[in-house]
């Protein structure tokens, strides 16, 4: 007896390591439900981008050749080491590998991907920007990231004979910079914001329209950055096409996947074909010790609110009736909060609301 238990034992584990790794599908035998789960998931399930209203240029080919310039060009930086393409490496789908995002500065979180990115209605974390192009502004004058600002952005496109020409020919004429301080935002520090406020609000209104010019260019080429099809999706053509040869994902993948639909309940969140449902979530993740806790979502609506540069301002190129991101109307955040006897309207903003502020109501 003991002399057939090591064979067997032997026949065992070699079986199971060629179940799962030799190529030799099992067959999966999902059900109806599952395969039309799993059908959604495909990139070719995937519509075609809506247009962006709040930028005109959104899907100019011009624009996005010149925001593909301004994403790969570190003199957009107080350093001139950093681009966009610093930390959102196309050949690491658009992040860096690394733990925290490594800028002029170190910044407090990891780097996420842009692929597919232009389908979300909200960017950063935490929502915190309701369009692609007032997200692009951000990092250009954040100390960690660019730490440039728009008058020294200014300057560098209008010297640059390049950049100048490209500009022009899409957004008109660049404002005059003779007689304007070297640096200066209304988003800076002491020095920054002293130059800033010596000038008129024209010039003002002219620079902050440049500045958001550059990010609707920059935005236009973020549109460009699409996800390309892999095995998964040519595992799901082949369950629908020829379900005894699915040979594109292999035994472990496809109990994977099971886990992921089923026990795992990650389709709940992770779903269609970009795999996210671009909402909000409370997953958990502590705060850094020694730091206060996130406020999450709660704080993203109050500053996108209040953006300069979100849908509703005067940089937006969409009209008031466009800009359906309901979060941003006067009201709703207190009614999504609080408000049960909503009118229709606001019911929408407190479905929009209710479904987000997972992110701090654990
Ligand atoms: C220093 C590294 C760094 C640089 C430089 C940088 N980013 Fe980012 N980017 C980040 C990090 C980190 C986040 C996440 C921040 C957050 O969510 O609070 C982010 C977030 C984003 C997002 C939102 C992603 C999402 O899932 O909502 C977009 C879009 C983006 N960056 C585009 C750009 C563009 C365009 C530039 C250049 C103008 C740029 N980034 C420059 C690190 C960087
Ligand atoms: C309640 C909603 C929810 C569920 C369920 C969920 N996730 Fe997530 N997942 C998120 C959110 C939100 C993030 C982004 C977290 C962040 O950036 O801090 C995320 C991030 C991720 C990431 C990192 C993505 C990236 O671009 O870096 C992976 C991988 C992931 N989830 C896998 C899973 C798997 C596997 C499961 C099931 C076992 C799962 N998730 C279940 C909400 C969820």
């Amino acid at each position: 007896m003991k002399k057939l238990l090591l064979p067997l034992v032997a026949i065992i584990v070699v079986t199971a390591i060629g179940w799962n790794y030799l190529s030799i599908p099992r067959a999966a035998h999902w059900s109806e439900d599952e395969l039309r789960l799993i059908a959604s998931l495909s990139l070719d399930a995937l519509p075609p981008l809506s247009p962006d209203p709040s930028n005109r240029v959104a899907d100019d080919p011009a624009a996005a050749e010149l925001g593909h310039r301004l994403y790969f060009d570190t003199r957009l930086s107080s350093n001139g080491q950093v681009a966009c393409a610093t930390c959102h490496k196309p050949e690491l789908m658009f992040t860096d590998g690394l733990p925290l995002a490594v800028g002029v500065g170190i910044g407090p979180v990891h780097t996420p991907s842009l692929v597919g990115l232009a389908y979300s209605p909200w960017f950063y974390w935490d929502g915190r920007k309701d369009s692609q192009w007032a997200q692009a502004l951000a990092p250009l004058e954040a100390k960690h990231e660019h730490a440039t600002d728009r008058i020294q952005l200014l300057q560098l496109l209008s010297t640059d004979s390049d950049y100048r020409v490209m500009y022009e020919d899409i957004f008109g004429e660049l404002p005059v910079v003779s007689n304007l301080p070297k640096t200066g935002t209304p988003e800076g520090d002491e020095e920054q914001l002293a130059n800033w406020n010596t000038l008129d609000t024209g010039t003002q209104r002219a620079i902050s329209e440049f500045f958001a010019n550059l990010g609707k260019a920059i935005a236009a080429y973020e549109r460009k950055i699409m996800p390309g099809p892999g095995r998964f999706d040519e595992y799901i053509t082949q369950l629908a096409t020829n379900p005894a040869e699915t040979e594109a994902l292999n035994n472990t993948e496809i109990a994977g996947l099971r886990i992921f639909i089923d026990k795992g309940q990650c389709v709940s969140c992770h779903n269609g074909p970009l795999l996210s449902n671009h909402e909000f979530h409370n997953t958990g993740v502590l705060a850094v010790s020694g730091t206060m806790p996130s406020m999450g979502r709660y704080d993203g609506v109050r500053t996108s609110r209040n953006d300069p540069f979100n849908c509703l301002g005067e940089f937006s190129d969409a009209t008031t009736a466009e800009c359906t991101r309901v979060t941003l109307r006067p009201g709703c955040e207190r009614s999504g909060w609080r408000d049960e006897n909503a009118d229709t309207e606001k019911h929408i903003a407190n479905r929009a609301l209710y479904a987000r502020r997972a992110d701090v109501d654990s």
